[in-house]
Parts: C-alpha cells; structure tokens; sequence
C-alpha cells in the first residue's frame, strides 16, 4: 500500500467552473471573488472577508492595517511555520517567542502573560494542525495589555472554539489556501477576516496597491489579490468543507482507538474546542525510527515543524522554550485526508503499533 501524507480532491465540477472563468474574459476583482468573500465571511460569523494572495499575505497585510512597525514587540508561539512569524520581521517589529500548551501544542497564555511588555502590540495565536488556541485567556491579556489577537488560522479552517468558528475569535484573521489545506485554491491564496470596518477596508487597499480609486493610491500597498480562477476553486472546494473536517474528524477517532496503549501519544481534544485535523501529529522519543519503518512500508509522514523558529537562521533568538524544544524532536504527522479509508487507517495504525512493540521488546 502506498499512503500519501495528503491529497487534494479536483472533481469535474471544478474544472468547469475554472474553464468558465477562463472563457468569461474577468481574472481579477470579479463576481468570484466577491462572492468567496461573503461566503467565507458568512461561514467564519464576521462581516468581512479579503481574498488575498497567500496566507503569509494575510498575515502581513493585517500587521500593515493595524499599523504595527519598528517600535512594536508581537509575541508568536515558535512551534509553527514560519510565515507565523516573518511578516512581523518585515514590518521592523520586533519577534518575542512563547512556549506552546504540552497537551494543544498552541501557543500557552501563561507564556505570553510573562512576555507582555509595554511595546507588546500584537500576538499571534497560531491555531495549530486545526486545534483552536484558548482564546478567553489570550482575549482577557489582550483587554487588559492593549495589544491585538491576530489570529493565524491557517491550519483551522472551520474549527470551532467555545461555539465559534476560528476567524471571528480576535481582532483579525489569516487563513491560507495552499494546496495541503482543509480546503484549497489549488495554488497559494489566502482569507482575511474580521468584524472592523475600518481594517477590513484597508487590507482592501493593501492588498491592491494601496489605492481607493484607478491611479489614485492613498496607502503604501501591495499586489496580494486573489484570482478569479484562484477564488472560484476555492468557492468549490469551500461547498465540500464541513463534510471533510467531519470525516477528517473520524479518522481522527479511529486513529485514536487504534492507536490506544500503542506507546504513542496521541493528539488532545479540548473539551471547549472541536479540532479539524489539518494534521494529525503523534509524539514518540522513537519518532525517526518510527518515520523510517513506515516508509518502508508504503506510508508517508513529516514532521511539522523539526526547526522551531527562535532556531531558524533568519529569525534567530536566544530564548529558552523547553516544551517546543523537546516536542521537535518527537512529533510525527500521520496520513490525513478526507479520502483517506478505513481500511488505509488500520493499516498505518498497525504499523505504527507493530513498531512500538517491536521496541518495547528490544527494550
Ligand atoms: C500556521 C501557518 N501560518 C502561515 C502559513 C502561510 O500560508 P501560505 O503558505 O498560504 O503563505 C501557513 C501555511 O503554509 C501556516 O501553516
């Protein structure tokens, strides 16, 4: 058996919907991309939603909107992926790095509670594998040290906290597209979401050169739009969501039963959270030898991420975070997409089991 890490899923339906914006002669700034919006927005519960180019644009463009700069610290969990984290450095701010919860492996309130200093202008909460960070500490900070949530929601396309979906739980949202995701755009693209008027106009402009009218630019902008043929994937792709986070969810709990007892540890569920499964990651101090065996045998793994980001050349730190530090050498990203059949979970989950056994009677 051979077993991909992920898949996408392209049906008939998508390609004529593509083959339809080809032929209608509109590539930018059409009927497609204004309705992804709505929907988007609609299904977030904000009222405004930006289609951007990427999910490291919606990032950065949401710093721009809110104006942070060279005197400002933005505190962001080092267990992530990078473009959590670089937009920041973009914008002279300054990166302040927390250590992430042990059980969610999101960024840890009681972290970013000793980080806060007075130039914290913004933290980044990253809602990781599409686990949902504890919003109502990382909010009560917010209130009380007058800073914003951006909320990195790249990774947890319709993951609910406490009832509501991730996108409308902070002062603005990033989702990306890219091809691995819940859902995709079938290239790079990305979301913006939030309830102010005022930052969703101006990611507006951001992402569009800067300007309020043809030739006229009020703002220092960028080109970060999302395509036509960009925004009418992702309006397909958006139709499917909710039925994949839901089997996603039950290979989760297959994978959790199978795997029980194994010697590996498996990912949390916090009651207030309902998880979508970007990835599902397992821990084990036998991570390489267990990523090897399952090669072997036809099953792809990786590892997100094997280099925190305070170690990363371009973004460097000094800075002590023993649970991220000691995690990157343990987690293991299991197969995970919705097409993913029973029959393909049992098979990883024996692998995986058959090794742990194998090792605990080489022990
Ligand atoms: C947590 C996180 N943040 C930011 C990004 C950046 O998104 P993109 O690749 O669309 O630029 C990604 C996706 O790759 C991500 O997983």
């Amino acid at each position: 058996m051979e077993i991909p890490l992920s898949k996408m899923h392209i049906d008939e339906q998508t390609q004529e919907a593509v083959l339809a914006v080809l032929t209608s002669g509109r590539y930018i700034n059409g009927q497609n991309l204004r309705a992804f919006e709505e929907e988007f927005a609609d299904f977030c519960g904000t009222k405004y939603a930006v289609g951007v180019s990427s999910g490291t644009s919606a990032i950065l463009l949401s710093l721009m909107a809110l104006g942070i700069g060279k005197e400002d610290e933005v505190i962001v969990p080092s267990h992530t992926f990078i473009a959590t984290a670089t937009p920041a450095k973009f914008m002279g701010a300054t990166i302040v790095y927390a250590d992430i919860d042990p059980e969610t492996y999101t960024i840890d309130p009681s972290e970013v509670r000793e980080k806060i200093s007075a130039r914290t202008k913004a933290v980044i909460p990253v809602h990781l594998y599409g686990h949902p960070c504890d919003m109502d500490s990382l909010n009560e900070l917010a209130k009380a040290h007058n800073f914003y949530i951006i909320e990195d929601a790249c990774q947890a396309h319709g993951a609910i906290y406490k009832g509501k979906r991730t996108g409308s739980l902070g002062d603005i949202a990033c989702f990306s597209f890219y091809p691995s995701k819940n859902m995709t755009v079938l290239g790079d693209g990305g979301m913006v979401t939030t309830n102010d008027e005022e930052l969703a106009k101006k990611v507006r402009m951001l992402r569009d050169h800067g300007r309020t009218q043809k030739y006229i630019h009020e703002l220092l902008g960028l080109n970060c739009r999302l395509s036509e043929i960009h925004a009418v994937i992702g309006r397909e792709q958006f139709r499917h969501l909710v039925k994949w986070n839901q089997r996603r969810r039950e290979i989760a709990t297959r994978y959790n039963t199978l795997l029980d007892n194994s010697g590996v540890t498996v990912p949390v569920e916090k009651s207030w959270a309902e998880h979508v499964y970007y990835m599902y990651v397992i821990r084990t101090s036998q991570r390489d030898g267990l990523a090897s065996y399952l090669k072997e045998r036809g099953i792809e793994t990786g590892i997100h991420y094997p280099v925190p980001l305070h170690q990363q050349p371009c973004i460097r730190a000094n800075v002590n975070l023993p649970i991220t530090e000691k995690y990157v050498d343990e987690i293991l990203s299991l197969p995970m997409y919705p097409q993913l059949g029973d029959e393909e979970v049992q098979y990883v989950a024996s692998a995986v089991r058959n090794f742990m056994e194998n090792i605990k009677c080489q022990e």
